[in-house]
């Protein structure tokens, strides 16, 4: 199987270090597997006899790779000249339009390309019309990264829980708001001082905004109702308050009577993120940047799983989908 890459940043180049370091795994599945093409903004490299992991793994900028680098040439070019089956796409989210990554998955699952991803932009905007694109061209959309990072929930649901019903999902789907909120528990300090901090430790965001006031975690309450809870919602479905107004006090009232404030997206009825009171020793009280999610459902009654909601660990979730597109086409 071939495959292309479409943004090299963080999560791109994490990728290709991982699928270098898991080049044996891979190739025990698929001898064939090749990484052909990968770009950035700027540009992109080809080749269809395969890039070479050792050389891409090393650098961090793809025109160090070769001077074959074709500057200032689209994604969408790489896309529609490849011949590659599988487009792996880790541009930005863009929760307006979903673009630049809805245009990339349009192009490639028409084109009959399989798509995994971790850019949550173009599900929150368009979920729908690309589950019912890659039906309709026979391919696998794979998106396990774009909740919870490293947390496999939609593998759990789809594969270990089938003759279930989801009758709620409720879950700590921001892993800056949760150190925030878990400093504040800890340490009895300010909102505004903890957010500084984190800054400076480089936790945040220089513009936290989509962290603290909620966004982001609306966004993947968005997908997880679309593909779990088969709804057809839309981010402004999803009624929305940050942390921003929680105050020291609070925080210690609330651990006073052995509760901890934590932002909490639901999904059931209602769609929701907003700060809750948890019990102590609740599963969902996590603590740091960790992520958590808590299933309830008819037969299992309640499933948690916990781990890290992003950072180079959400490469699992990407190397575990594409294995999964390899053996589905084997
Ligand atoms: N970082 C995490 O921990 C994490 C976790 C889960 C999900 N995600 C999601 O994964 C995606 C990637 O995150 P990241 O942290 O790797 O972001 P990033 O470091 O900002 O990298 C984005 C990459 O996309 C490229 N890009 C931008 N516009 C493009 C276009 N039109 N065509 C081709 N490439 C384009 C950028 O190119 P230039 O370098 O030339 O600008 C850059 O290489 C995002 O959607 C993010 O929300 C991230």
């Amino acid at each position: 199987m071939k495959a292309i890459l479409v943004g090299f940043g963080f999560i791109g180049r994490s990728l290709v270090k991982t699928i270098r370091l898991k080049k044996n795994t891979l190739n025990l599945i698929d001898k064939e597997f090749k990484l052909v093409g990968v770009s950035d903004l700027d540009g992109y490299l080809y080749n269809e006899k395969g890039l070479s992991l050792e050389k891409l793994a090393s650098i961090n900028e793809i025109p160090e790779y070769s001077p074959n680098f074709l500057m200032e040439k689209s994604s969408l070019e790489l896309i529609e000249k490849c011949d590659a089956d599988i487009m792996i796409e880790t541009t930005p989210t863009n929760i307006e339009d979903g673009k630049p990554g809805l245009t990339h998955m349009e192009k490639a699952l028409s084109k009959g390309m399989h798509v995994v991803t971790s850019n949550k932009g173009p599900l929150v905007v368009e979920f729908k019309k690309l589950v019912n694109l890659s039906k309709e061209m026979g391919v696998e959309f794979k998106y396990e990264a774009t909740v919870a990072g490293a947390l496999p929930i939609f593998s759990l649901v789809n594969e270990c829980l089938q003759g279930d019903e989801i009758l709620r999902i409720s879950g700590i789907l921001n892993g800056t708001a949760n150190y925030i909120l878990s400093k504040m528990y800890f340490e009895g300090t300010s909102f505004e001082l903890t957010l500084k901090e984190a800054q400076e430790r480089g936790i945040t965001e220089s513009d936290p905004t989509y962290d603290i006031e909620g966004i982001d975690a609306a966004c993947k309450v968005v997908i997880l109702a679309n593909a779990i809870m088969k709804r057809d919602v839309r981010f402004k479905d999803v009624k929305r308050v940050g942390i921003k107004r929680i105050t020291p006090e609070a925080v210690n009232l609330a651990k006073q009577s052995g509760y901890v404030i934590k932002l909490i997206g639901t999904i059931d009825k209602n769609l929701e993120v907003a700060p809750k009171l948890i019990p102590e020793t609740h599963p969902l009280c996590v603590h740091g940047t960790l992520n958590v999610l808590h299933l309830e459902t008819d037969l299992a009654k309640v499933i948690t799983i916990i781990g890290y909601g992003a950072g180079r660990e959400t490469v699992s979730a990407m190397v575990n989908d594409i294995i999964s597109v390899i053996k589905k086409r084997n």
